[in-house]
């Protein structure tokens, strides 16, 4: 066996390594009967659009679900339903794989599967009714509170776009926004920015209504005391943990840093930050190549016959 030949062994183990540990957390996302379908199908943003080059970057798609999901959890109403209905205890992760399939279905599934997907979260959302405990009553499908949690992931994903992938022009930023405003009206909003002006207006408009309260607080504390790393002994687990909500919340604004108390890095966390996140993200990148849904939808939208993907 040639040096060469061992050598491409070793990277593909690794590489399906990656892939699985990858996947352990945030699901697989090849399902031919979302991402394949009727040939010549654009889905509801289709081939042309930047959606499509964006959000075919898995790492950078990942890697903004943790800065999101806080930034979402800091409105007051929304921390209630999630506190009072979700059951992200007993799966931590069930949350953040459900939001990663609904990002990618919505930009890349057939028509059918992304409509299907929206009516089906929408119906989910309908049983999301109660009363926070300062007495203001809430319900998921109020337009507003769907805005906001919509507007977090396109936010998120364009600022760690940035960071790990290319710089992107005002242009590219407006068109992103307005191609992903799509979903968020179908989802229940009235209205959801469409353009990187727009969105910095609405974030401003939005921060007086944000703040931490005690549900804030044990969700946050939630996060921090679930395992990450199961492997590892429970101290280095803990300290990686901690690294890894650095990380995450590094891409969030620094108002919403210091809300939730996560604006004092250590010199040292602060230093290693950016190289940890590029590296992961290339990690991710060389692993995965194009994502299979991102491949699938391609191939679907030009009327090319899937070919089934050796795994
Ligand atoms: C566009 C905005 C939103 C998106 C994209 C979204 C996404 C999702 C998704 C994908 C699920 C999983 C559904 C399933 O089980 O198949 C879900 C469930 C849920 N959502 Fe939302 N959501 C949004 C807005 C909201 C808002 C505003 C609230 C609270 C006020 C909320 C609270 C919940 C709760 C409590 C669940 C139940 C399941 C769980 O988290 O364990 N969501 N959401």
């Amino acid at each position: 066996m040639s040096v060469t030949s061992v050598s491409q062994r070793i990277g593909g183990g690794v590489r399906r390594r990656i892939v699985e540990d990858f996947e352990k957390g945030a699901g697989r996302h090849d399902d031919l009967e979302i991402y394949g379908g009727p040939a010549g199908d654009p889905g509801l943003i289709g081939p042309d659009s930047i959606s499509w080059e964006i959000n075919a970057d898995l790492a950078s798609v990942s890697q903004a679900g943790l800065p999101a999901i806080v930034l979402e959890i800091l409105h007051p109403s929304v921390v209630a339903g999630v506190q009072d209905l979700s059951n992200y205890r007993e799966d931590p992760f069930q949350r953040a794989r459900a939001t990663l399939g609904y990002v990618l279905t919505t930009t890349f599934g057939n028509t059918e599967a992304a409509t299907r997907v929206i009516e089906r979260v929408k119906r989910v959302h309908s049983f999301v009714n109660g009363t926070r405990p300062d007495g203001v009553p809430y319900r998921a499908l109020d337009p507003e509170l769907i805005a906001w949690v919509h507007t977090c992931i396109p936010w998120m994903i364009l600022r760690t776009f940035e960071h790990t992938n290319r710089p992107l022009s005002r242009d590219e930023q407006d068109r992103y926004l307005a191609e992903q405003a799509v979903i968020g009206r179908m989802g229940g909003a009235d209205w959801v920015p469409t353009s990187a002006a727009e969105l910095d207006d609405y974030v401003e408009a939005m921060r007086p209504k944000l703040s931490v309260n005690a549900q804030t607080r044990e969700f946050i504390d939630f996060l921090m005391a679930s395992p990450f790393f199961p492997d590892l002994p429970g101290p280095v687990d803990r300290q990686l943990h901690r690294f890894t909500i650095y990380a995450g919340m590094s891409r969030a604004p620094s108002w919403a840093r210091e809300l939730i108390g996560y604006d004092r890095p250590s010199a040292l966390t602060r230093r290693l930050i950016g190289p940890a996140l590029r590296q992961d993200a290339r990690q991710l990148r060389w692993a995965f190549g194009t994502p299979r849904y991102a491949q699938l939808a391609r191939e679907r939208a030009a009327g090319v016959r899937p070919k089934v993907a050796a795994r």
